[in-house]
């Protein structure tokens, strides 16, 4: 069966056809960075009507390059939580006015969820439950025990900025242009680069705990760029900016930052495979585009002699064959929504 699935939960505009929940047959997204760009954030009323005005060429796109239409298809999934609530409405109305002028099942997603089943896509390994989940994005960074590909119970999640914002929030510190995660990745993969000549830290919180915290983090990096704020009393405001910074304090930033973030990371999911029980790994979202990120979960399930089920490069981000692939497994369980489908800007889990 042929899935048309639409994402439109934040500044992505998306459409995909995936067959059978496993093979993506077009993924079309319109990202919407360049509007957003000036602001260094996604402006949420931007990104709604940006939505309206982008979604049916989209979806027209991911029609022709499946060279199907709209006929072959035979359910239509929606991310309709979490999200920003303008821009999730609008793929909510449009999955609703597809699926009922085509006579098809409706099928709402949960985005987080969608994160975890991107890993199955373009590949026929089965994940082997119960899997050790790591959602991590620019809006969530939470740690899943996964039963199925909608029973995820949440271990632990980010007391405070998600890794994805914290990467984000880390470029714009150190000068890079917006959206920074991927410009940060480039600049502390330089070989030249030295991740340990700056000393980040690491959160570990509770002894048991398997939460994250990045805020900590994010204002030491600010620090070693702009110094510590000067008192008050003395004028106040930082010493320094990032154009007194030579290029390879910068580089050398870029890298620590990544380490300890990463390490932050790893740090609660060897934490977690220690209490046992786990026969895999996944992981979602888009900071699983991050090299050492990719190359770090490789190691510690190698170390640990676990499978890793990490999803390719182009479902990591936002994008809609993660949304039509997951609704597979729920139309089979019978897991159909009706026309009172509604968005809900929290997650499920
Ligand atoms: O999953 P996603 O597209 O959107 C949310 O659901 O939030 O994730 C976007 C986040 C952004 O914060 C972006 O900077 C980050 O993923 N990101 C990366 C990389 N590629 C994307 N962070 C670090 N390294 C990357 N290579
Ligand atoms: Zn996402």
């Amino acid at each position: 069966m042929l899935v048309l699935g639409l994402e439109t939960s934040c500044d992505e505009t998306a459409a995909a056809l995936v067959e059978r929940g496993r093979r993506v047959v077009s993924n079309a997204v319109a990202s919407q960075h360049e509007l957003h760009a000036e602001y260094g954030g996604v402006v949420p009323e931007i990104a709604s009507r940006a939505h309206v005005e982008r979604l049916m060429p989209v979806v027209r796109a991911s029609m022709s390059e499946g060279g199907v239409t709209l006929s072959d298809v035979g359910a239509v999934a929606v991310g309709h939580r979490p999200g920003l609530i303008g821009s999730l409405l609008v793929g909510v109305a449009a999955a609703k006015a597809l699926a009922w002028s085509l006579g098809v099942p409706l099928v709402g997603i949960d985005h987080v969820h969608a994160h975890l089943y991107a890993a199955c896509l373009d590949t026929d390994r089965e994940i082997e439950h119960p899997a050790l989940g790591l959602v991590v994005s620019g809006g969530h960074t939470t740690l899943y025990r996964v039963d199925g590909p909608t029973r995820l119970t949440r271990l632990g999640a980010t007391i405070d900025d998600a890794v994805g914002e914290a990467f984000d929030k880390a470029a714009t510190i150190l000068g890079l242009p917006y959206p920074g995660g991927p410009e940060l990745d480039r600049l502390a993969s330089d070989p030249a680069a030295d991740p340990t000549r700056f000393d980040l830290p690491i959160s570990r919180l509770g002894r048991d705990s398997l939460d994250f915290s990045f805020s900590g983090l994010k204002t030491a990096v600010l620090y070693s760029v702009c110094g510590v704020p000067r008192p008050k009393r003395e004028g106040g405001g930082f010493p320094r900016s990032v154009g007194d910074l030579a290029e390879e304090d910068r580089r050398d930033l870029a890298a620590a930052f990544q380490l300890a973030a990463v390490r932050t990371l790893t740090l609660k999911l060897g934490r977690a495979l220690e209490r046992g029980g786990y026969r895999s790994v996944v992981a979602g979202g888009g900071v699983t585009a991050n090299s050492l990120l990719r190359a770090e979960l490789a190691r510690l399930a190698a170390e640990r002699r676990l499978p890793l089920h990490l999803p390719p490069m182009a479902y990591c981000t936002d994008n809609a064959a993660m949304i039509a692939g997951l609704a597979f497994p729920m139309l089979e369980a019978g897991e159909t929504a009706d026309l009172t489908l509604t968005p809900v800007p929290t997650t499920a889990c």
